[in-house]
């Protein structure tokens, strides 16, 4: 899996004129070597694939990195332990990530590497093998959101008024742990009333009263991949303008995953869902992007946007969520996980989403 992975970037690293990439992104050293700790540097020459750790993660990178040459450094910075390595390497122009390498790393980098040896800027050469995902990772996936979506279904008939934000949040976060995840892939948003409003409410002591919408959005990290899923759902009996505007976002949804197929531009799917949100005229009460690439990273990538200009392929799994938010009377917003197959997209979150009033 990752010699085919590493293939794959080294013809990266041709077409960009490099001879060898500094890996400074956690996530990417995870997806090119299996290493899982916190702090590392890896080093893609055409030859091999070299890790560099500190004691507290020596034995482990030797038993999680097959196929890397384990470096051990103690008493020094990563970046000094990475440069002496370049230095003694037949490296001529090593790439950079320069979306993970802060100005003081890559000063001390230039500092203390040859004179002789070129350093390159490069972006997203391995985010870009991460956009496709293979079998396995697909796999990884959906157990993940198999994972929310039984949670979903467990703690739905325990939600009522009286409880707060934080209790909502608290019993998802128990629940998903309980069935199998190994942690929460962010931090859960249950956000009610007016506080639905806000996109990325943190849950607050807020008691949920009848009359008000409650939006839950939360997921689950499994063997290191994630799931992010929000339903809506109405405590007490909903309002004609309650139920209106669950249905435009709905109805927006199931527009947008309909529209996905290979071939297609990020933007297109998202203009699908803005465009029909706006017509029932409610555009200016959804503001943030469509949906976004999931993966080892909850945001793994870019998605559906107004701006994304990403073709869509088969193996590509995102998210799609459409809201409306009106400040202070509550917002609404519907989200799944989609796999990009050959002829469309695969829902991979089955929560039931017809209004569910409590
Ligand atoms: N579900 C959280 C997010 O997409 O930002
Ligand atoms: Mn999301």
């Amino acid at each position: 899996m990752h010699i085919n992975r590493l293939s794959k970037l080294r013809q990266k690293m041709d077409e960009r004129h490099i001879d060898a990439l500094l890996v400074t992104c956690i996530q990417n050293i995870f997806y090119l070597s299996g290493f899982t700790g916190s702090t590392a540097a890896l080093i893609v020459t055409d030859k091999d694939c070299r890790i560099l750790v500190d004691p507290r993660y020596t034995v482990q990178a030797r038993y999680e990195c097959q196929d890397v040459v384990v470096h051990e450094y103690a008493g020094k910075s990563t970046i000094a332990a990475v440069a002496e390595l370049v230095n003694e390497l037949d490296i001529k122009k090593l790439g950079y990530e320069a979306n993970h390498l802060t100005i003081s790393s890559f000063r001390e980098l230039r500092k203390n590497v040859r004179a002789e040896i070129k350093l390159r800027l490069t972006r997203d050469i391995v985010e870009g093998l991460r956009r496709v995902k293979d079998e396995r990772e697909i796999e990884l996936i959906r157990r993940a959101a198999a994972i929310a979506d039984q949670a979903y279904k467990s703690i739905i008939g325990e939600i009522k008024p009286g409880m707060s934000e934080k209790d909502v949040a608290l019993a998802i976060d128990f629940t998903l742990r309980k069935l199998g995840a190994d942690k929460e892939a962010f931090e859960t948003i249950a956000a009610a009333g007016p506080n639905s409003a806000c996109p990325h409410a943190s849950p607050t002591n807020a008691v949920l009263k009848p009359g008000q919408f409650l939006k839950m959005d939360f997921g689950a990290k499994y063997m290191h991949y994630n799931s992010d899923i929000t339903r809506t759902i109405c405590l007490g009996k909903a309002s004609a303008k309650q139920r209106k505007v669950y249905q435009i976002v709905l109805d927006a949804q199931l527009k947008a995953i309909e529209a996905i197929a290979p071939g297609k531009i990020g933007k297109e799917i998202d203009a699908v869902a803005r465009d029909y949100i706006a017509s029932m005229g409610y555009g200016k009460n959804f503001g943030h992007g469509l949906g976004h690439a999931i993966g080892i990273d909850v945001h793994d990538g870019p998605g559906f946007s107004t701006t994304s200009d990403i073709v869509l392929k088969p193996g590509m799994v995102l998210t799609v969520e459409p809201g409306i938010y009106i400040e202070g009377w509550g917002g609404v917003r519907i989200e799944d996980d989609v796999v990009v197959t050959e002829t469309g997209a695969e829902v991979i979150t089955t929560s039931p989403k017809q209004l569910v009033c409590v």
